[in-house]
């Protein structure tokens, strides 16, 4: 850590860390645009915010992280050379990091319709999460593919599906638990804390269940100059914030705190 992050770091209450920190990479183009540079450039720069992010996050003890790298949208309405530069990116990030995730002790995990990538992709995802499966500390899931609706989708038909296996619709359950259930993100808690990089006050399709109760944070940086630094300052603004859960936090007549607790989800498997 340099000064400035280690002093960031100092600033923090590490009893009141975040426990899933939900990020949604975004400004890539415009960096690149800035610097008269074409778009995969700014994709290329990118991958140096996404190292020194996911390292100081499991530094700091962050026990989830999930990155929003490629939408369905993404993958489905940009031009093929780019999604093909970004597919040839994402591959040789696996290939290149799987020695640091180790390092850090790093879980590699990934969310979004899969099986819709190339054979290829698929592949190098499958080593590199394997490579990986033996590490305890941070899980840091890729969001690849992914489309928040297409999971809401996916967890109804596996809850139809299972009570079709089960007897038919007299089993089919339908509670907030039975679909947090069937979502991909089954084993995490939901993230407390969303950041958004270069501006952008949308949530675009991520996440849309699990960000129900989670903190915006919303930096103009753009994400190839996004560094640790930024995800300290971050969690700072987090810490500032009163959560409520849709309950009171400062009862006027009785002058206590009411602050209605949610259970929170540890981090399983
Ligand atoms: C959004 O910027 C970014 C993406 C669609 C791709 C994210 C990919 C990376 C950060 C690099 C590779 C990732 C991994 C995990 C190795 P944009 O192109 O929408 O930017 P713009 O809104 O400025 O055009």
């Amino acid at each position: 850590m340099d000064r400035k992050e280690s002093d960031a770091y100092l600033r923090l209450d590490l009893a009141r860390l975040p426990q899933h920190i939900a990020i949604i990479m975004d400004g890539n183009g415009r960096w690149a645009r800035r610097r008269h540079l074409p778009r995969i450039a700014g994709h290329r720069a990118g991958v140096a915010a996404v190292r020194s992010t996911v390292e100081t996050a499991a530094r700091i003890g962050i026990p989830a992280l999930t990155l929003y790298a490629f939408s369905e949208e993404n993958w489905k309405k940009r031009p093929k050379s780019e999604v093909d530069f970004l597919m040839r990116l994402l591959c040789h990030y696996l290939k290149a990091e799987i020695k640091t995730l180790n390092g850090n002790n790093i879980r590699l995990r990934y969310i979004g319709r899969q099986h819709e990538l190339p054979a290829v992709v698929q592949r190098e995802m499958a080593e590199a999460s394997e490579a990986t499966a033996a590490n305890t500390g941070m899980i840091l899931t890729l969001a690849l593919n992914y489309s928040a609706r297409s999971e809401i989708v996916d967890a109804f038909r596996s809850l139809a599906e299972a009570a079709s296996r089960n007897g038919g619709l007299d089993h089919l359950e339908v509670t907030e638990e039975s679909i947090s259930q069937n979502l991909y993100t089954r084993d995490l808690p939901d993230p407390d804390l969303v950041v958004r990089t270069s501006g952008e006050m949308r949530l675009s399709n991520f996440l849309l269940w699990q960000l129900a109760y989670a903190e915006i944070y919303v930096t103009q940086t753009l994400w190839p100059d996004f560094r640790g630094l930024q995800l300290l300052e971050g969690i700072e603004e987090y810490q500032k914030r009163e959560r409520r859960y849709g309950g009171l936090v400062h009862d006027q007549t009785s002058g206590r705190e009411h602050i209605k607790p949610r259970v929170h989800a540890q981090v399983k498997g």
